[in-house]
């Protein structure tokens, strides 16, 4: 009687297991349709603005002002994503000698020129959180020092070109629409549940909920030993482009980082400060740009979507030093806090494009302006 109970048991699972398989290689195969017909080329090589893409953004600055008074602590007002840093180091940013001659545009037009700079490293979170704790990590680099008139007629920032990178390809919304809703979404504590905004299935982003959960990886050994990328595009002279930094220890001496606790909270600035401070060894990247194929789906409208390394590979365009230094006094890191970086803070030969970096001007000035302000001593 039990062993036929079993064998029933056993022919109803496996049943079961296939009519799983089959729904899920269904679903993989209906999607991978799906995509390949939506994602394919050509694609417009200019940008396409959307007539309500101000009013949206006015909104976006409320929720974002919303979000930083929650996470105020008691003195100070912190960035509303991006709040916990690991460091300010000073870089040497060195265009490559053998840069292509059509890359040598705003900041890369003189192969072999240093510029100096300010690299701030950060967790993605609104507010800070143990470095343990899945997460996307910043890498932000502001050149000093930069002539010629910049995007941002901001006088504080007149002479910098900057570059604001974080640790994912892709972005988990495609549009200031989307953003919109998602943020506000998530405001209200929906997690996964922001990107399903209504029982129709049309509107379900299941792809970009992907995009989010890998957004949200654990952490590297140290922030040097992994790369950042632009995500959104830029302008390069005439080209469209995204941009990255990866590390590159072969341009720096050979380097074993002690094996750090990963238990304690600050463990990423511990590494930091282990090989720059301690062991006085500096960290090498290179700074590499992607150029636009528009003949394949290479939108500049949606960077949920990643640029196929395939049909266009990075090109390096710059190398970047972070030399042996101290970084982590009381002095530093409140200058660190108080810097702005925002990737509008730019020659016009850098000029960000899309929907996504268009928002960014506006609520990166009206975040960074509401801390400031309130944060002075
Ligand atoms: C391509 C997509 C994006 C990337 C790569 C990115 C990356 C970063 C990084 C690395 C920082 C920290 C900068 C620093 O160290 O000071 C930052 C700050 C910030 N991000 Fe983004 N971000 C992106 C999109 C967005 C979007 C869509 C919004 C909202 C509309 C946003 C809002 C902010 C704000 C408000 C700050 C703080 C600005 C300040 O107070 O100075 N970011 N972002």
């Amino acid at each position: 009687m039990l062993k036929r109970f079993w064998l029933w048991f056993g022919r109803v699972l496996g049943k079961v297991l296939l009519v799983v398989v089959a729904v899920g290689l269904g679903g993989w195969a209906i999607g991978a349709v799906y995509y390949g017909v939506k994602f394919s080329g050509p694609v417009s090589t200019e940008e396409q603005i959307p007539a309500d893409e101000a009013a949206l953004t006015q909104g976006i600055i409320e929720d974002a002002i919303r979000v930083v008074e929650q996470h105020r602590d008691n003195t100070r007002v912190m960035r509303d994503a991006h709040a916990k840093a690991h460091g300010c180091v000073k870089a040497e940013v060195t265009v490559s000698p053998n840069i292509d001659r059509d890359l040598q545009r705003g900041v890369f037009s003189e192969p072999g020129q240093t510029w100096q700079a300010w690299m701030r490293l950060s967790n993605g979170n609104a507010y800070p959180q143990f470095d343990r704790a899945r997460d996307a990590r910043g890498m932000a680099i502001k050149l000093l020092d930069v002539p010629g008139e910049k995007l941002s007629k901001s006088p504080q920032h007149a002479y910098e070109q900057d570059f604001v990178m974080f640790n994912h390809p892709a972005f988990f919304v495609r549009d200031v629409a989307e953003y919109k809703s998602n943020f506000a979404a998530q405001a209200d504590g929906k997690k996964a549940l922001a990107f399903f905004p209504s029982w129709n299935p049309a509107s379900w982003e299941i792809r970009h909920l992907i995009i989010a959960l890998k957004t949200l990886s654990p952490a590297p050994e140290t922030p040097v030993a992994t790369t950042y990328n632009s995500i959104a595009p830029f302008k390069l002279g005439e080209h469209n482009i995204k941009y990255r930094v990866i590390p590159q220890p072969e341009a720096c001496p050979p380097y074993q980082l002690p094996e750090q606790n990963q238990d304690l909270p600050n463990f990423l600035r511990n590494a930091l400060y282990q090989q720059l401070s301690l062991d006085r060894v500096p960290a090498c990247f290179a700074l590499q740009v992607q150029q636009q194929n528009a003949e394949y789906y290479m939108p500049i409208e949606d960077p949920s979507v990643e640029w196929s390394e395939r049909i266009s590979p990075f090109e390096t365009v710059a190398t970047i030093r972070v030399p042996a230094q101290d970084f982590d006094s009381r002095e530093q890191n409140l200058f660190c806090d108080n810097l702005s970086y925002n990737p509008w803070h730019a020659l016009p030969e850098h000029r960000p494009i899309g929907g996504i970096n268009r928002l960014r001007k506006a609520v990166y000035e009206a975040v960074s302006v509401y801390r400031l302000e309130r944060n002075q001593p």
